[in-house]
């Protein structure tokens, strides 16, 4: 059995989608192969290894396809340095390539200089500062909500919301490819969670009539755009249901905000449902605001209510101020426009050029766009592939994507040029063609 641990690791890919352990060894996986070798060296002496799991043997060994690791990449605004590689990324989330605009890292620079590296404690103790608010307030404003309240990450926001706001008298009906922030918050809450066909109104609806009996409140919890399809959900479709049983509508709008709608204000005000009492809604800064943190939007009562009882937020340090000048400094940037535009451009380049091409993309309008390969291993050669050509596409496998659905997860930014999607499309005509 150690030999066999030992023989899996030998043949793990290194980094993730295309390095190799035969291309000249691999730093990151020596040490475990150091301890591996020796596992198998003293394997005779220790016979009854198995029957006490520590430290170095208590996960199973991960398969060839499933083993993730990280790259040791350096980004370099639209490109990363990879293994002596520039890569034109494909795959990040900063749609408006903000994370290296100047006016948002000055603002970080200058905020380090006055309010230091760290914030120090939780915002309900000593964290807190006069600049969080003033986020606060220009989120709220632009996105057309009454309150906005900042969290650590997307992450933490939900699974720290599900829990607030869903007891056990609760029931969440949640969309089956949520994102696992939302899957993982739905099991820290006791609520009774009912999973409906992805998209599926006519899904959701039969869901809630069955529920109806138990008399509970309900929840209906979705991504707006869904991270790893690009699709959208139907925002006033579910609020019709929320209003018809009484819920609440949690929409998590990570990918929209910034990206969708003439001036970036997202899925909620595309839908004309921004500031609707029954909504609650989930933003992040670390995408298109290409920054850190993140907001849950609401009423004045509902974002009260959560301060109360956020312990993602209570039991957590608060944001760095840098972290917040940095998003307050790109919501300027992002109000003016330009930057939405030309994502939006990119992405009818990207899409044009596709179908010219006859690449067979998912259905999606959004900055997403993937590609289904369906096989692990097909999906890590093809970015592998991409990789010869300079261009950076991750190959997203199970359990991110169900199983059977591997595929390449293509993300447009508003700083990608012409020329550097021309040149992916042809090379992903290459690799699917
Ligand atoms: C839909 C969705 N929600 C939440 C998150 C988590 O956000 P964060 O990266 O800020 O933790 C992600 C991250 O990719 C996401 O796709």
């Amino acid at each position: 059995m150690l030999c066999v641990h030992a023989l899996q690791l030998l043949f793990c890919p290194a980094n993730g989608a295309w390095q190799n352990t035969q291309a000249g060894g691999n730093r990151a996986l020596r040490p475990a192969l150091t301890h591996f070798a020796s596992a198998v060296d003293s394997a005779d002496m220790l016979p009854s290894m198995h029957d006490m799991p520590d430290s170095r043997n208590w996960f199973a060994p991960t398969p060839i396809h499933r083993y993730r690791a990280f790259n040791r990449g350096q980004r370099q605004g639209m490109a990363i340095r990879l293994a002596g590689r520039r890569l034109i990324n494909f795959s990040g989330n900063d749609y408006l390539g903000l994370s290296f605009h100047p006016d948002v890292c000055r603002a970080a620079v200058a905020a380090v200089e006055t309010d230091g590296a760290g914030s120090g404690a939780s915002r309900l103790v000593s964290g807190d500062a006069p600049l969080l608010h003033r986020l606060e307030a220009e989120l709220a404003a632009w996105k057309g909500f009454e309150a906005a309240l900042l969290v650590g990450s997307g992450m933490l926001a939900n699974m720290g919301v599900l829990p607030a706001l869903a007891d056990r008298h609760c029931t969440l009906f949640c969309d089956r490819l949520n994102h696992a922030s939302l899957v993982d918050g739905a099991r820290l809450s006791a609520a009774n969670v009912v999973r409906y066909k992805h998209l599926d109104m006519q899904s959701l609806e039969l869901a809630m009539q069955k529920q109806a009996a138990r008399g509970n409140r309900s929840i209906i919890v979705s991504d707006g755009v869904f991270s790893m399809d690009g699709d959208c959900a139907d925002v006033r479709a579910l609020l019709d249901l929320a209003e018809q049983h009484d819920a609440l509508l949690l929409l998590d709008d990570a990918h929209g905000f910034g990206t969708l709608g003439k001036d970036g204000r997202g899925l909620s005000a595309v839908s004309a449902a921004a500031g609707h009492a029954r909504l609650v809604e989930i933003g992040t800064c670390g995408k298109a605001l290409g920054s850190y943190g993140a907001f849950i939007l609401g009423t004045h009562d509902m974002i009260d209510g959560l301060r109360q009882r956020l312990r993602t937020m209570t039991y957590s340090t608060a944001l760095p101020v840098s972290v917040c000048a940095a998003s307050l400094a790109a919501l300027q940037v992002l109000k003016q426009g330009a930057c939405v535009r030309r994502l939006h451009e990119n992405i009818d380049i990207f899409q044009q050029l596709a179908s010219k091409s006859g690449l067979p993309l998912s259905a999606s309008e959004t900055a997403i766009q993937p590609l289904l390969i369906g096989d692990d291993a097909a999906a890590l050669k093809a970015s592998e592939t991409l990789a010869g050509h300079g261009f950076f596409v991750a190959a997203i496998r199970p359990p991110t994507v169900p199983q059977g659905t591997a595929r390449l997860r293509i993300t447009l930014s508003a700083a990608h040029t012409e020329d550097e999607i021309t040149a992916l499309v042809q090379a992903l005509a290459g690799v699917v063609g």
